[in-house]
């Protein structure tokens, strides 16, 4: 691209201003700004002007979960089919860690968090101790896939290898870096975060399989003859990565998708609950859920909106491409942006000041037809780091890492 499609492109977004400081850049800069324009999708912009109306929800109604004694009555039989999948190669992991992980306060990837109080654990090493724990139980290597982000690649490869990948083969880690999106102010106008450079953020988890294709791993995925492929998010340090009696029963059942979830703590607790939506598998978010929703009762007089993901899907790879496809909502959310001022000058701000724009992994649920929602036990499975203290924190992660037997 040149400079006048450049323009152009700039002009038909209105974001001219990105090009305010153009002619005092060098020439490398002014490479690196022209590409940056070529390869962004600024018409995400204009959509913060009417998000209200952006993803008008359907009609919420329970959806059946298999629970925990039916999973006990089956274990050993889901487990078998499980097993055989993973030996067969046909389970792929996936790992998304390309968020930045702002809450937790800290410049590096989330995974290089170190959790350890007389020894050294790391977020990452939690998790690949996870699945190391069904390679052995399979004899067998699961491939694991690890999302990046333009922010975080260069360190979160070059701990694995520091790590010596955990005790994992590195023969089975593949790394591919997620896309950005621009960050904007409130009237949809894109921040610079250098002269040279346009704000950015990941674009969200849901991006994870568009990238994958980008990246060639899905061609990769293809060749190996992978079916399944289990994402997880990188914060929860306690749970089961390819879980073959998860894997077992999503296969049995002839799910599309199988979903672990808990048992909500509260009616309003900050999780999203599993749910069909206009009769297809959905998640509805904590800060959607209406009185009418938290005060409804199933059959049994149990709340019927009673059970939140962790973000641990398993997805048949064959119905991926066609999801991605089909393009996924839009998510815009408030945040902190850095941003030159304008005098030239790098402000970080302390309170949210734009828009980042996101999809979910958890809009992919709703492009398929089936869903098997699986109990886990909570505290057994979902500890989730967001924060430093308080809940979903370092210090109630470590509580639960200590009651179930995990050295610190
Ligand atoms: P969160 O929604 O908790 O976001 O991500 P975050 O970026 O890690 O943390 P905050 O909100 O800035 O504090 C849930 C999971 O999705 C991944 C994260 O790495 C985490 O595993 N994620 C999030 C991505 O891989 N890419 C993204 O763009 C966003």
């Amino acid at each position: 691209m040149g400079y006048q499609e450049a323009y152009d492109k700039l002009e038909k977004n209105e974001q001219l201003h990105v090009l305010k400081y153009y002619d005092d850049l060098s020439g490398y800069e002014k490479e690196a700004l022209i590409a940056q324009i070529e390869n962004t999708d600024l018409e995400v912009l204009r959509q913060c002007r009417h998000k209200e109306e952006l993803n008008p929800r359907g009609k919420i109604t329970p959806i059946e979960v298999m629970q925990l004694p039916e999973i006990e009555s089956r274990r050993e039989e889901y487990t078998r089919i499980g097993l055989e999948a993973i030996k067969a190669g046909k389970v792929g992991a996936v790992l998304l860690a390309g968020g930045m992980g702002t809450r937790l306060g800290s410049d590096a990837p989330k995974g290089v968090y170190n959790i350890g109080l007389s020894k050294d654990v790391f977020i990452f090493q939690r998790l690949v101790e996870n699945l190391l724990d069904v390679v052995r139980q399979a004899e067998a290597w699961i491939p694991l896939y690890v999302m990046t982000s333009d922010k975080n690649h260069e360190a979160t490869t070059a701990f694995f290898e520091e790590k010596g990948y955990f005790g994992y083969n590195p023969d089975y880690v593949t790394f591919f870096m997620q896309d950005m999106a621009p960050a904007s102010d409130y009237n949809g106008k894109v921040y610079m975060e250098e002269k040279w450079k346009m704000s950015t953020s990941p674009n969200g988890n849901g991006g994870w399989f568009l990238s994958m294709m980008k990246w060639g791993v899905v061609d990769k995925i293809r060749e190996t003859g992978v079916e399944w492929l289990n994402v997880f998010a990188v914060d929860n340090v306690l749970q089961r990565i390819a879980d073959p009696c998860f894997v077992g029963a999503t296969i049995d059942t002839g799910s599309a998708v199988g979903a672990k979830v808990v048992r909500k703590n509260a009616p309003d607790e900050k999780v999203g609950a599993i749910c069909l939506e206009d009769g297809r598998p959905s998640i509805v978010e904590y800060y959607e859920m209406t009185e009418e929703l938290m005060s409804a009762t199933d059959a049994q007089g149990e709340p019927a909106y009673n059970f939140g993901v962790i973000l641990n899907y398993l997805f048949r790879e064959k119905d991926l491409e066609e999801i991605v496809a089909r393009k996924l909502p839009l998510h815009i959310v408030e945040k902190k942006i850095p941003y030159l001022d304008d005098n030239g000058m790098t402000v970080k701000p302390e309170n949210p000041n734009g828009y980042k724009f996101e999809q979910l992994v958890l809009d992919m649920i709703h492009e398929l037809d089936s869903c098997l929602p699986y109990e886990v036990v909570r505290n057994h499975e979902f500890a989730p780091i967001k924060n430093k203290t308080g809940i979903d924190s370092v210090e109630s992660a470590r509580e639960l890492c200590r009651e179930n037997g995990i050295e610190l």
